[in-house]
């Protein structure tokens, strides 16, 4: 099937437009990446940033974390809300620390396998951190193929088989491009392509948007939010 070319002006869009954040830096390790990721699941990034920075200077590695009682690390959560991840994560360090020789490991199973890592996590890990060729499928991505490609207002629900195959499909083949590529879809969707007013003026691919060129219909399915 032919496919607009959307890498092209989401990519210059990006570069131009993207948010100095520091676990996007080419000085972000593994394990800082890893934090962020775990941080951004629930928490805006406003929040994260603050407590991201401050996790890191006192754990810069996961050993240093895994030294620590776990009572350590949910009280240096704070106000983050949902605690559990500060559990998954010191649960992590210790994993990394007796299975990976205290080093967060590069292979998506790997990552999968780590306490609190889901299938977008163990994604985010290996393709920002290790620059490898993985869809990361998160909200903002998510909702951005859903009218870019689709020409739907919003994804379904619960992610499909079918919404990871477009990703996959959508992929640049060269993984250090990929990986960029993923990130920007995400910016774009947290910068223009939002939840509920688009800016689809400011939008670098509405001239290929299959939501806008049906002329925005809106979402007809089951209730839902965001
Ligand atoms: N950059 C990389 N991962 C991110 C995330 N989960 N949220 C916001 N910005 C990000």
């Amino acid at each position: 099937m032919h496919r607009p070319t959307y890498a092209e002006p989401i990519l210059s869009w990006y570069a131009q437009n993207a948010r100095d954040l520091p676990w996007r830096r080419p000085d972000a390790s593994p394990w800082a990446v890893l934090v962020s990721e775990i941080m951004l699941q629930q928490t805006p990034v406003s929040r994260v940033l603050p407590a991201y920075e401050a996790w890191l200077t006192r754990w810069p590695t996961p050993a240093a974390l895994a030294a620590e009682p776990p009572g350590e690390a949910v009280r240096a959560w704070g106000r983050l809300g949902y605690p559990r991840r500060a559990l998954n994560l010191h649960a992590s360090a210790r994993a990394i620390v007796e299975r990976h020789d205290g080093q967060v490991p590069s292979a998506y199973d790997d990552l999968r396998a780590l306490p609190g890592v889901g299938a977008y996590t163990a994604a985010a890990v290996a393709s920002f951190a290790y620059r490898q060729r993985h869809a990361v499928l998160d909200t903002n991505v998510r909702r951005v193929l859903a009218r870019m490609v689709t020409g739907v207002e919003y994804p379904p629900k619960t992610q499909t088989a079918a919404e990871v195959r477009l990703a996959e499909s959508l992929l640049p083949p060269d993984a250090e491009t990929a990986a960029t590529w993923g990130v920007a879809v995400m910016e774009l969707g947290a910068l223009v392509c939002t939840a509920r007013t688009p800016r689809c003026a400011d939008c670098p691919v509405t001239a290929s948007c299959a939501w806008r060129l049906a002329g925005k219909p809106a979402y007809d399915g089951p209730a839902r939010k965001g």
